[in-house]
């Protein structure tokens, strides 16, 4: 009886697993999509819309047809808008970056490993939707890269805003890796980091060595 009963509790753990794992990998998939839609397609509308408006006023021209064609083109933006909005997790647009990165802190803790979070900065600030966006896939990049490969027992994320700058900090206790190797033998994820970094203007660095675990820290400029 009693090893039926044991049988039974293992059987609903790994069916647990299962669900949770394939919860994760869609949420992960979701990220992609929603962020290579902000990302890409949300900017080449802008700019064809950008060349009609261009277009119009340096021709002078009144037309139906190109009036027509930048009312489909707001509809794609918008519609874009709200679908990039219900693949990002609904706590990040609800209620903002500070307060999504402290619930993933703690989705991401369980037995094996904890993500401890700090912020000197208040769980209600807001900033601009495509900042808070960014931001929350550097994280979740991070650390999804602490959870497969760095075999920590503990990871802390800190936040500060200091002299107009985010400022935030994610170390781990693994076992860390040669960061003076070519940026190009890097994989996608932080060469990918790396490059939204660039683009807004702020800073990364990594320090990591083997057995000592990894710290990586990086400074944005605040969005007016
Ligand atoms: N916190 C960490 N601890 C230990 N090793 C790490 C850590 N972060 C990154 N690495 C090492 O750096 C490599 C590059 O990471 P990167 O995120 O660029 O690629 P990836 O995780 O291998 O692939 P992808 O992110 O495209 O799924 C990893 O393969 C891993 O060896
Ligand atoms: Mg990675």
């Amino acid at each position: 009886m009693k090893e039926k009963i044991k049988r039974k509790d293992t059987k609903q753990k790994i069916l647990l697993n299962i669900i949770n794992s394939s919860i994760d990998s869609q949420e992960i998939e979701r990220k992609k999509i929603a962020s290579f839609l902000h990302d890409n397609i949300n900017s080449l509308l802008s700019s064809a819309g950008l060349h009609l408006n261009t277009f119009t006023v340096q021709h002078e021209i009144k037309s139906e047809e190109i009036h027509k064609a930048k009312t489909i083109l707001s509809q794609a933006h918008e519609l874009l808008r709200d679908m990039s909005h219900d693949l990002v997790p609904s706590l990040l647009v609800r209620f903002g970056l500070i307060y999504a990165l402290e619930d993933l802190c703690e989705k991401n803790s369980n037995s094996a490993i904890v993500f401890k979070f700090s912020s000197s900065i208040p769980t209600n600030k807001r900033y601009t939707e495509k900042f808070e966006m960014k931001l929350y896939f550097i994280v979740t990049e991070l650390f999804n890269n602490i959870i497969k490969h760095s075999d920590a027992k503990e990871s802390n994320l800190s936040l500060i805003e200091k002299n107009n700058l985010l400022i935030l900090r994610i170390d781990d206790d693994g076992i860390g890796f040669k960061t003076q190797k070519p940026k190009d033998l890097e994989g996608f994820g932080l060469n990918r980091i790396r490059a939204r970094i660039k683009k807004y203007k702020g800073t990364i660095s990594i320090t990591s060595k083997e057995n000592e675990g990894t710290q990586i820290k990086i400074q944005i400029p605040l969005p007016h």
